[in-house]
């Protein structure tokens, strides 16, 4: 852990611009909210704390985060501190130095409308402003449009940090400036509350900016520096669902970029959507339009051949997902092979060598080594037991209108087609269902079993019948 180093993350903004429904910093992106994202990265300096300023449903915020922090099991103390009226940034940070008493050291300030800052480009402005012993240090970024951003303001002698102004308060010459302001600073610990204290509302919009720290520094004759970040994009902010559109896309570039360099085939990376955290083994093939959610393993050489929804699942070695499936909560047996067109609901247990094909429906089924169901079938509540083979359209009756029944099919159990098998009920090892049953009870291992009419012939009756029919025309 990291001891001399704490993080303030900016969280209290209401989202204007996103329809002010959500606190902006909860606005979803594939990944999870905005704020989870800034969170982890923050996570991978092992700071000794974590201050989040909540306001605008701050309640809410706070949930999220505790919530997802639970999950991760991360150690690392966050405390929440409210801010009541969005002030503006400085009475933001304001807002957390309760939580940063008896603490020495360096604090870095982190917007949580920012999710595309990496570690790196932190690690970096933490080292320059060690190297340069500064006193508060800004990450800036050179953007070819740079907008509504705060410009960064220059010595035109020396050339060093003087100030930061925010383009409403910009003049057109300052505007021309490429150079921007991140929203990402470390200052020194025992110049914060002082510089935070003297913060005025003298600006374009009336608000106390955390910006001005830069000025109050100069005027101490304290060192003000600012480092270039790595790439512009770390810099993007979410104000508006159009950029919100465009971070997604970038984090999604991202994740998909590590997979490959790890050796996953993407046949057509842009339009897969991937949870990072998904885990992925070698020589895999993902198609097209596949949506990968979050909890999923994918094992060594499998094949997802494309439009296809996973989440929460294993997918084991070797194991082949064709076109078109929906699989959720649920595992996939090595070498198993699934759809087209399959829906794999919560509970599915497919064993090895599995096949289940198209228009095949399972929920809470355990489908045992080898079995194969491959054509219209809805297995509910269902065991199958190791290569039975389930006919095309096979139904379990799984349902009375009130309550769920389970159907046993032991091994080597043949099904014929268009079988209804009314739970609860159990097929016995190597018994045979006639095509067309009704099974209503049990059935002994190695019978056959079949509810059938029997079939009658009545000769020539198709011939007189045409014979009929023709002569009353
Ligand atoms: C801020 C910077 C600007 C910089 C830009 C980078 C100031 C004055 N301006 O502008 O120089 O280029 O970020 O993205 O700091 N927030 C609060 N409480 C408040 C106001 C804001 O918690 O009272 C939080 C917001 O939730 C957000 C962050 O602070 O996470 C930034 O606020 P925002 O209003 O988006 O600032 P910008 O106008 O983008
Ligand atoms: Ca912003």
């Amino acid at each position: 852990m990291n001891e001399s180093l704490a993080i303030v993350i900016l969280a209290a903004g209401k989202g204007t611009r996103m329809g002010g429904k959500s606190a902006k910093v909860l606005v979803e992106s594939f990944t999870g909210p905005l704020i989870h994202q800034v969170l982890s990265t923050a996570l991978k300096l092992t700071p000794s704390r974590i201050s989040v300023v909540v306001g605008f449903q701050g309640d809410r915020v706070q949930e999220s985060v505790e919530s997802w922090l639970k999950e991760k099991g991360d150690p690392c103390k966050v405390s929440f501190c409210t801010q009541k009226e969005q002030k503006g940034t400085g009475d933001a940070v304001r807002a957390a130095l309760p939580s940063l008493e008896n603490f020495t050291g360096e604090v870095l300030i982190l917007c949580g409308d920012a999710p595309l800052i990496e570690v790196g480009s932190l690690q970096k402005l933490l080292k320059d402003h060690h190297e340069k012993k500064a006193t508060v240090s800004v990450l800036s970024a050179l953007l070819p449009e740079p907008g509504s951003y705060g410009r960064i303001i220059r010595d035109r002698e020396t050339g060093t940090l003087t100030a930061i102004t925010e383009a409403k308060d910009a003049s057109p010459l300052e505007l021309l400036n490429h150079e921007i302001n991140s929203g990402v600073y470390v200052v020194d610990s025992a110049f914060l509350p002082g510089a935070l204290s003297r913060l005025e509302t003298d600006n374009a919009q009336g608000e106390y900016y955390l910006t001005d720290i830069v000025k109050r520094a100069t005027a101490e004759g304290q060192t003000a520096t600012s480092v270039l970040c790595g790439s512009s994009e770390e810099v993007l902010g979410v104000n508006t669902y159009a950029d919100l559109h465009l971070v997604n896309s970038i984090l999604q570039k991202r994740i998909r970029e590590d997979f490959a360099l790890n050796g996953v085939h993407f046949i057509h990376p842009d339009s897969v959507v991937l949870h990072p955290e998904t885990k992925i083994g070698s020589s895999v093939t993902i198609g097209p339009s596949t949506v990968i959610g979050k909890n999923v393993v994918i094992g060594n050489r499998v094949i997802i051949e494309g439009l296809s929804h996973i989440t929460d699942t294993t997918i084991d070695e070797g194991a082949h997902i064709k076109w078109s499936c929906r699989i959720d909560q649920s595992t996939i047996g090595e070498n198993a092979a699934v759809g087209p067109f399959a829906h794999i609901r919560p509970g599915s247990f497919l064993g090895k060598e599995v096949k289940v094909g198209n228009f095949v429906e399972t929920k809470k089924a355990t489908l045992h080594d080898g079995a194969k169901a491959s054509h219209l079938t809805y297995l509910g509540d269902a065991e199958i037991g190791k290569d039975a083979n389930i006919g095309a359209g096979t139904i379990t009756c799984n349902y009375d209108g009130y309550s769920k029944f389970k159907t046993t099919i032991e091994d080597g159990v043949f099904i014929g087609s268009n079988t209804a098998l009314v739970a609860p009920v159990t097929i016995k090892e190597g018994a045979t269902i006639g095509a067309g049953s009704t099974i209503t009870k049990d059935v002994s291992a190695d019978a056959l079993a079949l509810t059938r009419a029997e079939q009658r012939e009545i000769a020539g009756w198709s011939k007189k019948k045409r014979q009929r029919e023709q002569k009353k025309k």
